[in-house]
């Protein structure tokens, strides 16, 4: 189903809005900007307005990768009072500011994207040779600085660099985070959202937490990985990272660049510790895990659905996927609504994001695929570029002119 041309033009008017020059901000209130896996994915909205505007949006983003490897989940270019934790709180030392954390890796995969689809392909090919040593980088410092050595696992050590911050899935291993006496917490958030559809207080008191305890430890990604008081394997950072080598390796044997023996030799090991970890063997089901217990987490979330991209799709894992399509009229539920953790409202406890639909549906074919974008489409016509919405009556949640629901408009609903 595409969206009519009305729609369209008014996607290419939120991200011009949005547009800080160069840059992205995810949702002009609420994340004043500019964060990781918003601005790749938004990148593939203006690769459909102005190629170079897209790698211009990569680009910045990698400009400020950390010397380790790292790129930052957030970087602040100017300053901005409508945000907490700011620059001043994350204290990282970096020039231009960044916080100290990452989020899930899907810069390769919507590079891959942009070159397969190229109109200048000159152009794209060019950047994207230029942008992939950088990216290559990035994925190495997961497997090297990230590598729980007793799982082979890549260590998540902050519920933001999931992108699902008050998901269900970290509600036990976030419970055994200490929070400090006198802690001092501003929600700037509750300005632009209604407190029901954002995390808990309780939540943010552990997210702020952690910031402090890394602060503390000179944001020493080593430090933090072996003993961070959250240490979790999270689905979404695994199953997207296992897609994106992929795709890194293709670009790499297309354009002639990098080593892909070594991408692959990577994959596979990745891989084999999602496929011996964090898939149940019955259900083909992804879930998460708690590295700081050595245990597999029961709860279930709809991040479980990204293994059909990852290459790991099970007759299990599809029965599921029917299941969670048939549960609500507003599919994905980001919790199963039969699941005792379910809000309707709030954030990832049960909303349907466009953005998650938008990703499930890169690694579907057929009807679930065409089902995904039915629903996006009818969203967006009906309530414009939510952040996320209410999967039971559809109603609009979250930020508004929200760009990464724009981009996805652009780049994956205008075909049909
Ligand atoms: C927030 O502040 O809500 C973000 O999700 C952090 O990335």
């Amino acid at each position: 189903m595409s969206l009519p041309p009305a729609t369209l033009e008014a996607a290419a008017r939120v991200l011009r809005a949005n547009d800080r020059g160069g840059w992205t901000v995810p949702a002009r209130d609420l994340y004043p900007f500019q964060w990781n896996w918003d601005s790749a994915l938004i990148a593939l909205g203006w690769r459909r307005l102005d190629e170079a505007r897209a790698l211009q949006e990569l680009a910045s983003l990698l400009a400020a990768q950390w010397p380790c490897g790292m790129v930052p989940q957030i970087v602040f270019h100017r300053p901005d009072p409508r945000y907490f934790p700011g620059p001043e709180v994350w204290r990282t030392g970096r020039t231009p500011p960044t916080s100290g954390i990452t989020q899930p890796p899907v810069l390769a995969s919507c590079l891959a994207r942009m070159v397969a689809r190229a109109r200048d392909r000159a152009l794209v090919e060019a950047g994207a040779r230029r942008l992939l040593p950088a990216i290559e980088r990035w994925h190495r410092w997961f497997h090297e600085v990230r590598r729980d050595p007793a799982t082979g696992l890549v260590v998540t050590v902050h519920p933001w660099e999931t992108g699902m911050d008050d998901s269900p899935l970290w509600d036990e291993p976030l419970a055994h985070v200490p929070v400090p006496e006198g802690l001092r917490l501003e929600r700037r958030d509750l300005v632009a959202v209604p407190a029901d559809q954002r995390p808990r207080m309780a939540h943010y008191r552990r997210f702020l937490a952690l910031v402090l305890c890394f602060r503390a430890w000179r944001w020493d990604q080593r430090r933090m990985a072996a003993q961070s008081p959250f240490r979790v394997a999270d689905p979404t950072t695994h199953l997207l990272l296992l897609a994106a080598e992929r795709d890194l390796e293709a670009l790499a044997r297309r354009l002639g660049v990098l080593d892909p023996e070594a991408i692959a030799a990577r994959t596979a090991r990745l891989e084999g510790a999602i496929r011996r970890h964090l898939q149940d063997p019955e259900s083909g089901f992804i879930h998460a895990f708690d590295l700081a217990a050595g245990r597999r987490l029961a709860a279930r979330a709809a991040c479980a659905f990204l293994a059909f991209r990852a290459g790991l799709a099970t007759d299990g894992l599809t029965r599921a996927l029917m299941a969670w399509l048939a549960a609500v009229p507003f599919p994905l539920p980001t919790v199963h609504p039969a699941d005792p953790g379910f809000e309707r409202r709030r954030y990832w406890r049960g909303p349907v994001w466009p953005v998650l639909d938008r990703l499930v549906a890169w690694g579907l074919e057929g009807e679930p695929a065409a089902r995904l974008a039915a629903v996006a489409a009818e969203l967006i016509r009906r309530f414009g570029f939510r952040e996320y919405h209410d999967p039971l009556d559809g109603h609009g949640l979250g930020g508004r002119d929200f760009s990464w629901t724009a981009a996805l408009a652009l780049d994956w609903l205008a075909d049909g």
